[in-house]
């Protein structure tokens, strides 16, 4: 069934596990995703970004925001565990409200970049507008520091969420759940040492919220992953990502929703390098895409038993 975000995520805050938010641009990985929820019994959200609307619709933003509706609704409708789907990083007003329009179950306005009060305005002008019309709100509270940036430890900590700010903000801007920085960063890079998340700074944003709290930048790069893409090609050299116990206790202090995109890519070339290379002849995008999937499903069941999500629909 089609459910509110909202929905699933007052859940997992309420029994302390987390779900993965799942990013997709395309139908293969809807397909894998809803596999995986129906073999575990878990909740699915399904969320794609500002730049997989415009890919999916060729340029043209609604058209995007409809297609991927459609293309959930038509999954989601006929079966029995929840899905969402979700836009992640709404930076743009146009975004947003075509994903509002086109009948997305929940909006992200992500207006981090902005100083504390812009953000908080901003953000309360979107909660006012989805909400009238059913559609829950994500924001987020922080920059998202990758260490690509080179930051210096002072400057790194200043960027992270702060516990009071984020209490005044939940309250004033009647956001549903909330993203907090609290360390992590995108992409297939995440740590150059040791991985390190600040948990007091997160427990202290559940405290003073009570909400469902989200965790960006979340994929853990599994390293056989890394290993398999590696061999048959791929050269990603100093790929690392939060790894598996350190997600377990981001979940016991709190986390909710854990976004996860980048292991999902990875594990879908591994899979399109291992086949294409033991296949050379094979053409049909329904035949070669098999490894991929399988690699995808695989790398989502195991993230909704180590978040506990499993058997929780
Ligand atoms: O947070 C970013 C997500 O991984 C989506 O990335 O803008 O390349 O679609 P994208
Ligand atoms: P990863 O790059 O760690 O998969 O993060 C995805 C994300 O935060 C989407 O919003
Ligand atoms: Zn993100």
């Amino acid at each position: 069934a089609y459910v509110n975000t909202k929905e699933i995520l007052e859940k997992a805050s309420q029994e302390f596990y987390a779900v993965p938010a799942l990013n997709i641009n395309n139908l293969e990985f809807l397909q894998v995703i809803i596999e995986a929820g129906l073999e575990e019994r878990a909740p699915v959200i399904i969320e794609t970004s500002e730049g997989a609307i415009k890919y999916a619709g060729n340029g043209n933003i609604l058209r995007g925001a409809k297609l991927f509706v459609d293309m959930v609704r038509a999954y989601a409708d006929t079966i029995d565990i929840p899905v969402a789907l979700h836009l992640d990083h709404g930076k743009h007003f146009e975004f947003i409200m075509a994903a509002i329009k086109a009948g997305y179950s929940s909006v992200m306005i992500d207006a981090s970049e902005y100083p504390f009060e812009e953000n908080l305005k901003i953000t309360k002008k979107i909660v006012e507008i989805a909400h009238s019309v059913g559609v829950s709100v994500e924001a987020e509270l922080g920059r998202l520091v990758g260490i690509e940036d080179n930051v210096i430890v002072e400057e790194h900590e200043a960027a992270l969420v702060d516990p009071d700010e984020a209490a005044e903000f939940v309250e004033k801007t009647g956001v549903d759940f909330l993203a907090p920085a609290i360390g992590t960063s995108h992409g297939a890079f995440k740590f150059k040492g040791a991985a390190k998340l600040d948990f007091d700074r997160l427990k202290k944003v559940k405290n003073l919220t009570n909400k469902p709290l989200v965790l960006h930048g979340a994929s853990s790069v599994p390293q056989e992953i890394v290993k398999l893409a590696e061999e048959y090609g791929a050269n990603f050299k100093g790929a690392k990502g939060v790894p598996s116990e350190i997600l377990k206790e981001a979940v016991r202090y709190g986390i909710n929703k854990v976004n996860t995109d980048t292991d999902l890519r990875m594990a879908f070339v591994a899979g399109l390098r291992e086949f294409l290379a033991g296949n050379p002849a094979e053409f049909d995008p329904r035949k070669y895409f098999k490894t991929s999937k399988e690699y995808v499903k695989k790398v989502i069941k195991d993230r909704m038993r180590l978040l506990d999500c499993a058997n929780k629909a």
